[in-house]
């Protein structure tokens, strides 16, 4: 049977190409989003080349409808293989200026509800002996960045969770892969004023693909230059990081 993998966040940017490249790939699909027409939208354009397509509802902020989620998904396609827990929001927020609610909502996203994602997928995946949790972080999550700090803890949190998720689950048939972008061209990152080394979303998101199919544990996406500017970035001094 082919294998079966669930995206949340799968409406617009990665999750989105992500599906498209995993119905090429003859995959089973569970679409998951807050809009619930895009999510249609998207599983009626890929009906034709995914193995099967269904679509559920979900708001990763509401943490406990997660579970049901996942268990609904794992249902009626019979069995999760993977887990992508994507959605995820990126707001401009610099320190003391009043952005409180929107650093707030950041870890909301970001934290709690891939953390809760990867939670459910975790306890299904011991149920059924098998799955591959894949959690999105981000470059971002290597160095507090000006006017990102909420975000780069959030994805630095994240990375730690997926850490301690993969030593938990060594001896366990679950492989835990954490994919860290650099720039890849979404919604998310078009209005920054300056986007280094932007790759198009079509371009990221294969390599996301095949780093998830070969089940690494871990990637900067692309690899070139981000796997050493990944690594430069923690010992850059304040003075020239504030200027970034
Ligand atoms: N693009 C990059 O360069 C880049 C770099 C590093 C990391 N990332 C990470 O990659 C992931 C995807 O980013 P993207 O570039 O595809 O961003 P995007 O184009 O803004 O898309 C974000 C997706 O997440 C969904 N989402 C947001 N809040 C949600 C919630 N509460 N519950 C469920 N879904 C929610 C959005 O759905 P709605 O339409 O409902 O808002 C949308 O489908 C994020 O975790 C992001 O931090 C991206």
């Amino acid at each position: 049977m082919s294998r079966s993998i669930l995206i949340t966040g799968a409406t617009r940017g990665l999750g989105q190409h992500l599906a498209q490249h995993f119905a090429a790939r003859g995959y089973r699909l569970a679409l998951t989003g807050r809009d619930e027409q895009a999510l249609q939208a998207l599983a009626h354009q890929l009906e034709g080349q995914a193995a099967q397509v269904i679509t559920a509802v979900l708001d990763v902020v509401d943490t406990d409808a997660i579970p049901g989620v996942l268990e609904h998904c794992a249902e009626e396609l019979k069995g999760l293989d993977i887990v992508v827990a994507n959605a995820g929001i990126a707001i401009a927020a610099r320190g003391g200026k009043g952005h409180w609610q929107d650093m707030r909502k950041t870890i909301e996203v970001n934290v709690l509800g891939a953390m809760a994602t990867a939670e459910a997928a975790i306890a299904l995946f011991r149920r059924q002996g098998h799955g591959q949790l894949v959690g999105i972080t981000s470059v971002a999550a290597m160095r507090g960045l000006p006017g990102q700090g909420a975000y780069c803890a959030s994805k630095a949190a994240l990375s730690r969770f997926l850490q301690s998720l993969r030593c938990e689950t060594l001896r366990e048939n679950i492989v835990i892969t954490e994919l860290a972008p650099g720039f890849i061209d979404t919604e998310l990152n078009r209005g920054m004023p300056s986007r280094p080394f932007v790759v198009p979303a079509e371009k990221g998101t294969k390599i996301m693909a095949d780093m998830i199919e070969k089940e690494v544990a871990f990637r900067f996406v692309p690899g070139w230059p981000w796997a050493l500017m990944g690594r430069l970035l923690p010992i850059l001094p304040n003075r020239i990081v504030a200027g970034l």
